[in-house]
């Protein structure tokens, strides 16, 4: 089933709040919170989506045939394509009853290691949307990665000690969450984190062999900040517009956060990236994956563990189509260069 087809079949069984799009572009539910939307004016989730839009990519098909390989190398593990599933917290509460956030992250880190990738899982206020993530991830022999929210040290410590006994790919920690309008003043608190409690964390992580990944990184300095608290890698993402409203969309900031720290930590980026084409984007712009979130959850109400499957399938044969008419033969071919730059106005 195509992804359109996914979205057709979850409108009536998704929401209200999210209509299920073709294009899953942040417009239909812009602001819309609670449910998929983003904080304020409700612009960032489209912001996002529009700048790979507008990244044109230049063909080039005067090479030797070749078959492209989507495989990249993420975080130590071989996965069958540069594309992971992003995290979602509080799935019923967002999205309806179908499925309860247990319920979702079973379905996409099962269809997710299955098709030789990873998931990411959510956290949030109820204390059992981790717990059960963590239980869920030690039962599949450690392919997932729980992302804890920037806690009290109290609540991120028991937090940690039940992610790192499922023996995880990762751990992440999404230290944009308190932006969060939901997590406002609430118990347990949630706020910014310095870089030594991130070194803290990282250290803690890298004592029980798992590697530690930092989400909600949106500037070059931010970047080595936390490149030298000795995290493994960033997720340059503005959590869909869902923390701040009037941030630069992802992939404005991408290349001068890659060029930064690429060299150091592992780059990965989210936001508005829906296809293919999208994820050629941006590798091209420095990334070494992409997380995508929203239109999973629309694929699994729309097919369950075979929507989720069928979608990722739909991304590896793009990413493919668009590797091979631009010229590139594995992930790690995939250069800015590939991106057209429109010659200096005179
Ligand atoms: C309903 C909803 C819940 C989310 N929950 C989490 C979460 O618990 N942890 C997290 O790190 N990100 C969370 N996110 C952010 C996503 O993982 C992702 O960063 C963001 O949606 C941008 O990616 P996308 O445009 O592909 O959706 C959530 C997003 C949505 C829409």
């Amino acid at each position: 089933m195509s992804y359109r087809d996914l979205a057709a079949a979850a409108r009536g069984q998704i929401g209200p709040h999210c209509r299920a799009c073709p294009v899953c572009d942040g417009r239909a539910c812009a602001g819309v919170i609670p449910g998929p939307g983003d904080k304020g004016t409700g612009r960032v989730a489209g912001r996002n989506w529009e700048a790979w839009q507008a990244l044109r990519v230049n063909m080039d098909t005067l090479h030797g045939s070749f078959l492209a390989d989507t495989r990249a190398t993420v975080l130590g593990r071989t996965l069958s394509l540069p594309v992971l599933v992003g995290p979602v917290g509080d799935v019923q509460r967002h999205y309806g009853e179908k499925y309860d956030t247990a319920s979702y992250n079973r379905c996409v880190l099962e269809a997710a290691a299955g098709e030789g990738t990873l998931a990411l899982t959510g956290d949030g206020l109820d204390a059992s949307i981790m717990s059960e993530a963590c239980a869920l991830i030690g039962e599949l022999d450690g392919r997932g990665i729980p992302t804890v929210k920037p806690w009290d040290a109290r609540t991120l410590d028991g937090k940690l000690e039940e992610a790192l006994a499922a023996r995880p790919a990762a751990v992440a920690m999404d230290i944009d969450a308190a932006g969060l309008p939901f997590l406002r003043g609430q118990e347990p608190p949630a706020g910014a984190k310095s870089p030594a409690e991130i070194s803290e964390v990282a250290a803690r992580c890298h004592e029980a062999g798992v590697p530690f990944v930092l989400k909600g990184v949106m500037t070059a300095s931010a970047a080595e900040r936390a490149a030298e608290a000795g995290v493994d890698a960033i997720v340059v993402s503005n959590h869909g517009g869902r923390v701040l409203d009037g941030t630069p969309a992802t992939a404005e900031v991408l290349p001068s956060i890659a060029a930064a720290v690429g060299g150091d930590v592992e780059v990965l980026v989210d936001g508005g990236v829906r296809s293919g084409l999208d994820v050629f984007r941006a590798l091209a712009l420095g990334a070494r994956a992409c997380l995508v979130c929203r239109p999973f959850v629309v694929a699994a109400f729309g097919g369950g563990a075979d929507g989720v499957r069928s979608y990722l399938d739909e991304l590896r044969c793009e990413l493919t189509d668009v590797m091979e008419m631009c010229g590139a033969a594995t992930t790690a071919d995939v250069t800015p260069e590939m991106i057209w730059a429109a010659p200096a106005a005179r």
